[in-house]
């Protein structure tokens, strides 16, 4: 349902949920890139003219979800923790720069749709089987625009790009981040794997 190559089982909830702060700093810092990553893909192709609308209505959501995730950080007594290295996405541009050069429009599409349908499993779970019920509804909340932006991002890939070129790439990128979360290790963030943590 969630078109991805590894599917998360339902006890990374229970470990993530034992640090409700660090897995929202996490999730905050996510936002504010896809949000980045918007504009950055309007800097890209400027003269398309569906896509530089369509990332500006994205850039705009982010930052709403951003606001929202850090009101609940200030809710429960935190702060917005320092963005840390995000081993899932520098992964992930590593894989896919295997297939074009780290500029190439594809690429970017493809991997702004695949991080969408990850945190949109993700999401899922959390809204699902978080035993904290106020995050169980942050999460069950934030699901619906982020179903939008996964099939919004492959669209604009396969209109922009040619439907069979784009199809062979996301068929390619999700196999590699499939693989990829396979292997990550468990760290209290949105995007971590279950692997055992090195010490
Ligand atoms: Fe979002
Ligand atoms: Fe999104």
């Amino acid at each position: 349902v969630f078109q991805l190559a590894w599917h998360t089982p339902a006890e990374w909830v229970a470990r993530v949920c034992e640090h409700p702060l660090a897995l929202l700093s996490d999730h905050a810092h996510c936002e504010l890139k896809a949000a980045a990553s918007a504009q950055g893909l309007i800097l890209r192709a400027p003269g398309a003219g569906g896509l530089v609308a369509r990332m500006a209505e994205i850039a705009q959501e982010e930052m709403e979800h951003f606001a929202r995730v850090v009101a609940e950080i200030h809710r429960r007594g935190g702060e917005l923790a320092p963005v840390t290295e995000n081993p899932y996405a520098r992964g992930l541009l590593a894989r896919a720069s295997d297939y074009a050069p780290r500029t190439d429009l594809l690429s970017r599409l493809v991997v702004a749709g695949l991080i969408e349908a990850r945190s949109l499993e993700r999401f899922w779970l959390l809204a699902e089987h978080a035993p904290d019920r106020e995050l169980a509804a942050l999460y069950r909340a934030l699901l619906p625009s982020e179903a939008a932006h996964r099939g919004l991002f492959f669209g604009l890939a396969r209109e922009l790009c040619g439907r069979a070129e784009a199809d062979a790439r996301i068929a390619e990128l999700t196999a590699a981040e499939g693989e990829l979360m396979r292997g990550l290790a468990f760290a209290p963030r949105m995007h971590s794997g279950f692997e055992p943590e090195v010490a």
